[in-house]
């Protein structure tokens, strides 16, 4: 466990250090929380597992995948399905462990009316589910989704007892420009902004950094990246609720996961699971997926 602190002590030096022109305004926020993050308790959050099945499978492949995945063992390992709404009821009904979650990939914000198309969160738990991804980059860009709507969607969300994903990430340009954590930062503090006290279990709300760049393309960031990521979300974390609060917030990475780099991605201590797209449509890719990620989690 020290040698692993030392690790994230240099990790946040280093990232200090290499802070990019564009973070100057945000650095002082990084050194007033920097020791904290130094002396966070890693290991002790449960694993999670995401599918994002996007617009994939049909009734019979999704049959089939919950009823082969609910005879491995998940190893511990909190696990989402995240399946297209019309498949919902049927997977529900599937089900049978209720530690399996189901979840929705996209909901409006409103209980019922005039929303041609839309559905409800009201809707959603009536199907059987009880999480729901807001802010993927598929939903701000091809959708057009904004900060302030996914913020209504989070608060919305956490008032009916959902667990939300909310998926922060930047693209290429501004990656290669620098402004990463400006991006990030940005992101999570208008997705955050109507979340108020009383919060919800630190277990019942989780984070997700998407890199764009990385997602659905065949390139993954690299362990070192996404770890460095995912600690500052944490970070975040800590100036809106607390250090104690964060510190038991998991916060996963996405972004071509696959049975190749799991392992290596998993064995870095912020990153505590993935959201998977593509590796996640097979049974049992998407298993390996959460044995590594089991295996990983238990020797931090
Ligand atoms: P990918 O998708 O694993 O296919 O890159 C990840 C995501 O969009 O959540």
């Amino acid at each position: 466990m020290n040698d692993l602190r030392k690790q994230i002590e240099q990790l946040v030096l280093q990232t200090l250090q290499e802070l990019r022109p564009g973070m100057q305004e945000i650095a002082p926020l990084m050194q007033v929380s920097q020791l904290q993050t130094s002396s966070f308790t890693y290991g002790k959050r449960v694993p999670f597992v995401a599918a994002n099945w996007k617009m994939n499978q049909l009734s019979a492949s999704a049959k089939s995948f919950i009823i082969e995945l609910q005879k491995l063992d998940r190893k511990n390992v909190q696990t989402v399905i995240c399946a297209p709404h019309i498949l919902l009821s049927q997977m529900a009904a599937e089900r049978q462990y209720a530690d399996l979650l189901l979840g929705a990939q996209n909901f409006y914000p409103e209980t019922a009316g005039a929303f041609t198309g839309e559905h409800s969160l009201q809707m959603l738990a009536d199907a059987g589910v009880n999480t729901v991804i807001i802010g993927h980059s598929e939903r701000r860009n091809l959708f057009g989704e904004q900060d302030e709507l996914l913020a209504k969607k989070l608060s919305t969300a956490i008032a009916n007892n959902f667990l939300p994903i909310f998926c922060v990430g930047e693209n290429l340009a501004e990656r290669k420009n620098g402004s990463t954590f400006r991006v990030l930062y940005n992101q999570l503090t208008t997705g955050l902004s109507q979340i108020r006290p009383p919060f919800p279990d630190p277990d019942k709300i989780v984070f997700a950094y998407e890199p764009i760049w990385a997602i659905g393309t065949g390139v993954t960031a690299t362990a070192d990246q996404a770890e460095e990521a995912v600690a500052f979300v944490r970070e975040r974390l800590v100036e809106k609720f607390s250090y104690a609060y964060a510190e038991k917030v998991r916060v996963l990475y996405g972004g071509s996961v696959n049975e190749k780099n799991t392992t290596s991605l998993a064995a870095k201590p912020s990153i505590d699971g993935f959201l998977v797209g593509n590796a996640s449509l097979g049974v049992s890719t998407f298993a390996s997926i959460i044995d590594q990620t089991a295996a990983c989690k238990r020797m931090v």
